[in-house]
């Protein structure tokens, strides 16, 4: 158990807005991840390590993108006890992202809606960040998620994913390209067959030039979208597996609404992520496993509230399970909750 229980902070929290909420959160994460005080956040870390695309992962719960966005707080989220920690999504140059309010709380769905856009400080400033971390040396996994500036032209967005992966490459024990993120125009258009094909490998060629250079191969991950049928889930596993990726992480937030429009904020506009994004993440991942075969590894993510709800995950077909909104409703307990009920059902 974290020593101080989230029932207790988080109505001081919820009684926020949601953004002033998440800095206020992050901002008290960096300021003591370093010192004595992290115990009033810490719990030991569940043991069940795997090895999944070549790395040691020391249990399979991870925190999902997003959340750290500029890789602040890595140390602090270690020490909650995830066995993997992904930030980002970084872009090359820092962009404010989107005019606010664009974080809403749906407590009646378990959910939340964003629109944040990528707003992050930028490759420089997360490099520097991801540095100072030491989560690596305590045996948890790092991954660096990248993306492109919402004012590069789509058709040049290859140019900012091979930037910010000649940045991280070094720093990464993976890399995940987002290409799913509803809040950057055009964005998700990579996901289809042509775009798709031209830019993983364009990163294939330059993962191998990076691993001659830096004398080990970082496996690179391709995070998709859960709006997408059956053709197109088929047609970008296809393209995966031709283009040597490592792996999927699905999902990404969805643009659908049909669980939540009448609730109030129910109608905004960009991703919702949470309870309502569980089975349809689940679908994606078991029609991937099915098209990549049994080796290619997934990482499952998308209403995970619950340590039943990560043995699902699993059972759907992915390796790994991340977590971010359930994250926020119910605080750290929900990670050792969810790496414990995976480490029993083997
Ligand atoms: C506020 C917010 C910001 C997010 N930002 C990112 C991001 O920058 N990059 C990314 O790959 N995914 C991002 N995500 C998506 C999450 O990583 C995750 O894929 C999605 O929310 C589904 O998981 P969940 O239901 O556990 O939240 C974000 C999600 C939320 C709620």
């Amino acid at each position: 158990m974290a020593l101080v229980p989230y029932a207790l902070t988080r109505p001081f929290l919820f009684g926020l807005d949601p953004e002033a909420a998440h800095d206020l959160t992050l901002a008290t994460l960096a300021r003591i991840q370093h010192t004595p005080l992290v115990f009033t956040v810490a719990q030991p870390r569940v043991a069940d390590p795997v090895t999944i695309a070549g790395l040691r992962f020391p249990n399979r719960i991870g925190l999902a993108a997003g959340l750290d966005k500029n890789g602040r707080c890595i140390d602090g989220f270690g020490a909650m006890g995830f066995g993997f920690v992904e930030v980002g999504t970084v872009t090359p140059k820092a962009q404010p992202g989107n005019p606010r309010p664009r974080l809403f709380r749906l407590p009646e769905a378990n959910a939340l809606i964003n629109r944040l856009g990528f707003n992050n400080d930028g490759l420089a400033v997360f490099i520097a960040n991801v540095q100072r971390a030491r989560f690596r040396e305590r045996g948890g996994i790092l991954g660096l998620n990248i993306g492109k500036n919402a004012a590069t032209p789509v058709e040049q967005a290859a140019d900012d994913y091979l930037a910010c992966l000649d940045g991280v490459y070094p720093h990464a024990d993976y890399v995940t390209v987002n290409i799913s993120s509803p809040n950057t125009k055009n964005l998700r258009a990579l996901q289809s067959d042509e775009a798709l094909d031209a830019l993983l490998s364009a990163i294939h060629r330059r993962d191998e030039a990076l691993a001659r250079r830096h004398g080990r191969r970082v496996p690179i991950f391709v995070k998709i979208a859960p709006d997408l049928d059956d053709a197109q889930i088929e047609l970008i596993a296809a393209t995966v597996k031709r283009s040597g990726m490592a792996g999927v992480v699905a999902t990404n937030t969805t643009i659908a609404r049909e669980a939540v429009k009448a609730l109030p904020h129910g109608a905004e506009a960009g991703g919702l992520s949470g309870a309502p994004v569980f089975e349809a993440s689940n679908r994606v991942i078991r029609r991937l496993r099915s098209a990549l075969g049994p080796k290619v590894p997934i990482i499952g993510v998308g209403g995970v509230m619950s340590g039943a709800d990560a043995a699902a995950k699993i059972a759907a077909g992915a390796d790994l399970v991340q977590i971010y909104t359930g994250f926020i409703y119910r605080g750290p307990a929900l990670v050792s909750d969810a790496a414990r009920a995976i480490a029993a059902r083997r």
